[in-house]
């Protein structure tokens, strides 16, 4: 199926029918980053730390974790993840951000710890969903019992609309 982006980001399958088989490759992203084709980013929006807590991100462009500190004047220091080859840890100086550099399906428990919450906002959305199982498995893996999530996410007819991310109408 041929498949393609417009300048807001969104995808677009030229059947505009279902988005089960769909793709978005890690080249894809970064390439969306360096386009600036980032209709979902909002500079505002992160206020977790300011409210006292630990936050724990993940991203697999550097260009937008380093964006990230220097759009809210963050100091921070860059260090390698061992566990992680080619991983990196964007960290404020305060210490309460930490960023990691790489692939969301290369953290576990072991290496970030485990969260009380968690607040998906434009993740599940971009998830393909040919992993979607894995990433439901290793979000179960990284909660606390009792823990919290939120999650932000977008449920419409692809056969009729245009929107960033996919549907979630059903998820596993
Ligand atoms: C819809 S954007 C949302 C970004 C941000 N969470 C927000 O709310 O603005 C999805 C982000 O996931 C990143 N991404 C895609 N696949 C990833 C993966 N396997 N691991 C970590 N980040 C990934 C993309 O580079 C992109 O920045």
């Amino acid at each position: 199926m041929e498949r393609s982006a417009d300048p807001s980001g969104l995808l677009r399958g030229s059947d505009g029918g279902a988005q089960k088989d769909r793709v978005v490759t890690k080249e894809e992203w970064l390439q969306k980053w360096e386009m600036g084709n980032i209709g979902f980013h909002r500079e505002q929006g992160h206020p977790l730390a300011d409210m006292g807590h630990s936050v724990v991100g993940v991203e697999v462009s550097e260009q937008a974790l380093k964006e990230f500190f220097s759009e809210h004047n963050l100091p921070y220091c860059e260090e390698p993840v061992p566990e992680i080859p080619g991983g990196k840890l964007f960290q404020s100086t305060s210490g309460n951000i930490s960023l990691y550099c790489c692939s969301i399906y290369d953290l576990s428990s072991s290496i970030v710890g485990k969260f009380d919450g968690v607040w998906d906002r434009g993740a599940l959305v971009a998830v393909n969903p040919c992993d979607r199982q894995r990433y439901v498995s290793l979000m179960i893996n990284l909660m606390e019992k009792n823990s919290s999530y939120l999650l932000v996410t977008v449920s419409y007819d692809p056969n009729k609309h245009k929107a960033f991310g996919f549907n979630h109408a059903i998820v596993v």
